[in-house]
C-alpha cells in the first residue's frame, strides 16, 4: 500500500503558509499546520474541515528549540517519514527603515525568526526528511533577499532572507548525501498581513511555486532559487 505523503508547514495559521497547507491537504498530504498557538491552528482546522479537508496542529515556535524538539518527537512518532518541510514562518518589522539607522537589535530579532528559525526546524526534522527518499525542503524566501537586485527596503528582513538563501545552499549540499532536496522560492508580493491589502497577488498565486516544488518539480532541482516556477538569480 502506498504511504500517505506528509508535510509540515511553519507559520501555517494565516497568510501564505495557511494556503500552502490547504493546497497540500487538497492534494492528499497528511498536513501538520505549524502554529505558535494551538487555538490559531484549531481555527484553521475548523475552516479546512468545512471544505472537507483534514489536517493536524503542530505547536511550533521557530524561535523556541524546546517546542521544535517536541513537535519533531511527536511527528516522528506519528509518521515514518516527512516528505515536505516548508519553512514559511517569518516576520517583517523594519519595512521602510534605512540601513544607516538599523539597530543591531532589530537585525538580531529578525534573524532569530527568519534565519535561525529555518536552521533549527530543518536540523530537527532532517532525520525524518531523510527517510522520505526524497525529502523536499522549501524555504520561503524573498527577492528582497536577492543579492543581485537588493535595494534598501527593509534591511534586516533583506539580510535575513539572503541568509536563508545561503542556508538553502548549505543544506542542499548536505541533502545530496542524504537524499533531501532543498530550494528557496519567492512568492511575489502577496495580499497577507505582511504583504498588505494592495499587494498584487492572491495567496493562491503566492503559494503556487511552493506547491510545485513540494510535489511536481524534478528532484534533480536542488540548491536553487525560484519564482513563478522559474529559476532566478541569488
Ligand atoms: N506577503 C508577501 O508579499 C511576501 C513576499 C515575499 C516573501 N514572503 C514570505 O512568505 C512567507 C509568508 O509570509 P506571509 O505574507 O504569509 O506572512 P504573515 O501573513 O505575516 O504570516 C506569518 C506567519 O509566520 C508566523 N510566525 C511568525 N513568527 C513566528 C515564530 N517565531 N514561530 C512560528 N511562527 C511564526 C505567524 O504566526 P502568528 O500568527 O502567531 O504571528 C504567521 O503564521 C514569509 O516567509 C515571508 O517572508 C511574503
Amino acid at each position: 500500500m502506498k504511504r500517505v505523503p506528509t508535510a509540515l508547514v511553519t507559520g501555517a495559521n494565516r497568510g501564505i503558509g495557511r494556503e500552502i497547507a490547504r493546497q497540500l491537504a487538497l492534494k492528499g498530504f497528511r498536513v501538520f499546520v505549524g502554529t505558535r498557538r494551538r487555538e490559531a491552528g484549531e481555527a484553521v482546522l475548523t475552516e479546512f474541515h468545512k471544505a472537507g479537508l483534514k489536517a493536524e496542529v503542530a505547536e511550533l515556535v521557530v524561535t523556541d528549540m524546546a517546542s521544535i524538539a517536541r513537535s519533531a518527537a511527536w511527528i516522528s512518532s506519528e509518521c515514518n517519514a516527512l516528505d515536505v518541510l516548508v519553512n514559511n514562518a517569518a516576520i517583517l518589522e523594519d519595512e521602510g527603515q534605512e540601513i544607516l539607522k538599523l539597530t543591531p537589535q532589530m537585525l538580531l530579532t529578525t534573524l532569530e525568526t527568519n534565519t535561525l528559525g529555518p536552521l533549527r526546524v530543518t536540523q530537527a526534522f532532517w532525520p525524518l526528511l531523510a527517510k522520505a527518499k526524497p525529502g523536499r525542503i522549501i524555504n520561503i524566501s524573498s527577492e528582497a533577499g536577492s543579492l543581485s537586485s537588493m535595494e534598501s527596503y527593509a534591511p534586516a528582513y533583506s539580510v535575513s532572507k539572503a541568509a536563508v538563501n545561503a542556508l538553502t545552499r548549505q543544506f542542499a549540499a548536505a541533502g545530496r548525501r542524504d537524499g533531501i532536496v532543498v530550494n528557496s522560492m519567492c512568492p511575489g508580493w502577496v495580499r497577507t498581513d505582511m504583504g498588505g491589502a494592495n499587494a498584487a497577488r492572491s495567496v493562491s498565486e503566492g503559494a503556487d511555486t511552493a506547491i510545485w516544488l513540494a510535489t511536481e518539480a524534478s528532484t534533480r532541482l536542488t540548491g536553487r532559487f525560484f519564482s513563478d516556477r522559474e529559476e532566478i538569480s541569488w
